[in-house]
């Protein structure tokens, strides 16, 4: 078992000075952000070769835990997508997929904790190994709902793979057992996040441009 701990993104030596080792936005050609959709990120902030490396060696970690059990990934829509698309096609053990979309109310960019399902799982997951695949955890608070309505349908085991995660705003524990990336404290786009509803297929992560960022964010 490899396991193998969560990358960071914050320079240990730089944890003061945000933005320290991220480099501007230049995907195409090295020469400055050229398309519409590059136009919205500031920084890029993990680029598409370290986001598969780490993918690739998340499907092995989760295929060595997983061997011999029937795995179920449960999808949050619709930011998990992308991610859990490469995620499974990098596991070597046999599993199934279902989705649940699910809204939480509050302003664009901030997490207010109340949930609401827009659309349940189409299986019975009670007895089931079920491993959910988010995107990001920003506050915790919608995984944290998600986990206890899971939770009561009695799976067999019941685990969190996310792709990125924000420590420093978590305002309720949720034990994640597979993380891709610990980030700083930035509003990110792109590889399923979205900045409403935008930006989920630009093949890497970065910052939000500030010049789009909302008042009071
Ligand atoms: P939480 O309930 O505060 O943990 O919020 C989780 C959800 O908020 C994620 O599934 C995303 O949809 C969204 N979210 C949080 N931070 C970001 C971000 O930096 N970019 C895009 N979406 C985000
Ligand atoms: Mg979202």
């Amino acid at each position: 078992m490899s396991n193998t701990g969560p990358e960071s993104t914050v320079p240990a030596a730089a944890s003061a000075e945000r933005g320290a080792g991220l480099r501007p936005a230049v995907a195409f050609g090295g020469v400055g952000p050229e398309t519409e959709l590059e136009r919205g990120v500031g920084e890029v902030l993990i680029d598409e070769d370290r986001l598969q490396e780490r993918i690739r060696e998340l499907g092995r970690e989760i295929s060595s835990d997983y061997a011999g059990r029937e795995l179920l990934l449960v999808g949050v829509l619709k930011g998990a997508v992308f991610f859990m698309a490469d995620l499974m096609r990098s596991m070597s053990v046999p599993c199934e997929i279902d989705f649940m979309a699910i809204s939480s109310y509050g302003a664009a960019t901030d997490s207010s904790g109340v949930v609401r399902i827009l659309k349940d799982l189409d299986i019975n997951i009670e007895g089931r190994h079920v491993l959910v695949v988010e995107d990001i955890i920003d506050s915790g608070l919608t995984l944290s709902y998600l986990l206890r309505n899971l939770e009561s349908r009695e799976p067999a085991s019941l685990e969190i793979c996310a792709l990125l995660t924000k420590p420093e705003r978590r305002e309720i524990d949720v034990p994640v057992r597979y993380v891709g990336f610990e980030i700083p404290n930035r509003f990110v786009i792109g590889y399923g996040l979205d900045f409403a509803e935008r930006y989920r297929n630009l093949p890497y992560v970065g910052v939000l441009h500030p010049d789009l960022m909302p008042e009071g964010v």
